[in-house]
């Protein structure tokens, strides 16, 4: 089986020989490449909708996985028993609802040791999260996978602020752009950085055009993210 740079990405920040969760899983994959790979001991995988988990059935059956792999129907965590898993990963889905999946299943989230997370979308929202309820930030990288740039972060039980702590930047921005990829500085950030910078300029200047208090707010938001983007910009130059 081949499984996209994405997913084998993902793969490689799981920890070795756990029971693991796999929420939101669509057809499984990543769950089947877990097991291929001994890389988890199991999976349990988590799918909302009912074509979707036909389809993870459907992986497990034709490549014999039945062993190792179980899959069930339901929402986010809720679909877990208690201390079943040491490793959930929520992948592929927006920041916004992998926290709020999150938040709906905390207590589902006893005895899970790493969080392995891909949002596609808003990972600020998602370390905002993780940073609220203790949950501390371990590692953070990029891949390139086709036209886009996805963000991968690990998180374990923990002080959930350390990572934000003693930086020069505000922490909105930390949130925003990532404490250890701005401490990282890769190749791939800073090229995120410079089209965040164009995107950023561009609700800066829209902001601009309005009077209302709440534009003002977000307008200085904005700008300091600008100002902290261009500072990163110029010191990786
Ligand atoms: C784009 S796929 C991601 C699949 C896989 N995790 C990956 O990274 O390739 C998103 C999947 O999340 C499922 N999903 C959305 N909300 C969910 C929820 N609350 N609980 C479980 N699955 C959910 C959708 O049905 C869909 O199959």
């Amino acid at each position: 089986m081949t499984v996209s740079k994405r997913l084998r990405h993902i793969a490689q920040a799981v920890p070795r020989n756990r029971r693991v969760a796999d929420i939101a899983c669509d057809h499984a994959l990543l769950s089947a490449w877990l097991v291929e790979q001994e890389i988890a001991s199991s999976v349990i995988a988590g799918e909302l909708r009912a074509g979707p988990f036909a389809a993870a059935c459907r992986t497990v059956r034709e490549r014999s996985l039945a062993k190792a792999i179980e899959v069930r129907l339901g929402d986010g965590l809720s679909i877990l028993r208690p201390a079943e898993v040491e490793v959930v990963i929520l992948a592929g889905i927006g920041g916004p609802l992998t926290a709020a999946i999150l938040e709906r299943g905390r207590s589902s989230l006893r005895g899970v040791e790493r969080l392995v997370l891909q949002p596609s979308s808003s990972p600020a929202r998602l370390r905002a999260w993780l940073c609220a309820n203790n949950w501390e930030l371990e590692t953070e990288s990029l891949v390139d996978d086709g036209p886009f740039i996805y963000d991968l972060l690990t998180a374990k039980p923990g002080d959930g602020v350390r990572p934000y702590r003693d930086q020069k930047f505000p922490r909105h921005v930390l949130l925003e752009l990532g404490p250890f990829h701005l401490r990282a500085a890769s190749q791939l950030f800073l090229r995120r950085c410079r089209n965040q910078r164009r995107f950023t300029a561009g609700i800066a200047s829209e902001l601009r055009k309005s009077k209302s208090q709440a534009a003002e707010h977000k307008l200085k938001i904005v700008e300091e993210l600008l100002a902290s983007l261009d500072i990163i910009l110029a010191d990786n130059d």
